[in-house]
């Protein structure tokens, strides 16, 4: 890969030992990608945050990574880590992993990630404009960022995202490439998408029949934020699409080689196929985390008491948390029964004494078996709630 005069200095240490780091792991990528040369990235987000899934090597790597003086040059925000910082006990981990935990945060805040703990950085500040070049981990926020709001990035690790904080820098590749963003195959959806939820189904059919094409998507429906985040998320999680088109109009690209239809019976084969035997004894929303406006629709929803049989939790920013304080969002759900939780998530935080799940999520649905040895079921947000009261 071509380098400047200036990024060989970087490369050759004169910069500091951080910066030689990062720079030798974009080189790295870069090579093995075959990428041309390096360009500028407005903002990073990192992943690579819970004790549960990084253990100690995660805190020896950061603190290699800390020590050697490494500082982040542009906007960087952070990914969600194991546990609520304030209510760890709530989410039933001991003092030794909410120590570690900290640890791991306080590592990344010395090297001037912000600790926003959030899968939803575009919710926290971290707003990137249409064409501009980021470098973000998250499957869910990497896809909706190239997608919804048309940024440009490729599916970053934890490593390389923090790499690219500290240099400025990705390596030019992949989605990064204009001439790797056309759509490749064609979806006509002639299913009602009534719900968010729907919105991640149909995402997580996708996600599984196209792998890591690029599809066109026509649909009578629009696209709102909030159903956009349910359709990134599913569709990065069950295959490795990290970029799709939403069109209303039948737009014809000479790219396009197939067309899929998408019909109900589909969606709801999916819907179908995660079932529960028994009562849920948890209920989750919030994966990818809430934003102020779901959170107010919790709130608004919750007329009455939670079952005593079940938790009923929501997860989202501590900053979103702090709007939805201010407005008494949050003393509603908790005054019903609830639990509103931050920095962390339902998969990456240990569910301890769970069997059954229900969820909006199809995400978080899809993970939970295998991350937290726990059966899953979805349901939209306003079913979820209602089973929540009557359970
Ligand atoms: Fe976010 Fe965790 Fe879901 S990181 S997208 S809440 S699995």
């Amino acid at each position: 890969m071509y380098l400047t005069r200036e990024e060989e200095k970087v490369l050759d240490g004169e910069y500091g030992e951080g910066q030689r780091l990062a720079m030798k792991i974009l080189c790295a990528l870069g090579d093995f990608f075959e990428a041309e040369r390096l360009i500028s990235v407005q903002s990073a987000h990192v992943s690579g945050v819970s004790y549960k899934t990084g253990g100690d090597a995660l805190i020896s790597t950061l603190e290699k990574f800390a020590g050697s003086g490494a500082k982040t040059s542009i906007l960087t925000t952070l990914n969600p880590g194991g546990v609520d910082l304030e209510r760890w006990r709530d989410l039933r981990v001991d003092e030794n992993f909410l120590e570690k935990q900290k640890k791991i945060i306080s590592l990344y805040a010395e090297m001037g990630v912000l600790p926003t703990c959030s899968c939803t950085p575009y919710e926290v500040g971290n707003i990137p404009a249409e064409g501009v070049h980021v470098a973000f981990a998250e499957s869910s926020a990497v896809t909706l960022v190239n997608s919804y709001f048309k940024a440009k990035t490729n599916r970053e690790s934890g490593i390389s995202a923090l790499a690219s904080a500290v240099t400025g820098k990705t390596p030019l590749y992949g989605l990064h490439l204009d001439e790797n963003r056309h759509p490749t195959v064609k979806v006509s959806v002639h299913a009602p998408l009534k719900s968010p939820t729907h919105y991640g189904v149909l995402g997580y059919l996708l996600g599984k029949t196209l792998k890591n094409s690029i599809p066109l998507i026509q649909s009578r429906h629009t696209l709102s934020l909030t159903a956009a985040k349910q359709l990134s998320a599913a569709i990065a999680a069950s295959g490795a699409v990290s970029l799709y088109y939403w069109e209303r109009d039948h737009i014809k690209s000479p790219t396009i080689e197939e067309t899929v239809e998408i019909d109900d019976h589909q969606l709801n084969e999916v819907f179908n196929s995660f079932s529960l035997t028994d009562k849920p004894d948890l209920i989750v929303l919030g994966c990818p985390h809430y934003s102020i406006y779901e959170l107010k629709m919790v709130s608004e929803m919750l007329n009455g008491k939670v079952s005593k049989r079940l938790s009923f939790w929501v997860f989202t920013s501590r900053q979103v948390k702090l709007l939805g304080e201010r407005m008494g969002f949050v003393q509603k759900i908790e005054k019903a029964g609830g639990k509103v939780l931050c920095d962390t998530c339902p998969i990456v935080a240990p569910l301890k004494g769970f069997k059954t799940m229900l969820t909006d999520s199809v995400k978080a649905a899809h993970y939970a078996p295998s991350m937290n040895k726990v059966s899953s079921a979805l349901l939209p947000i306003e079913e979820c709630v209602k089973t929540a009261l009557e359970a």
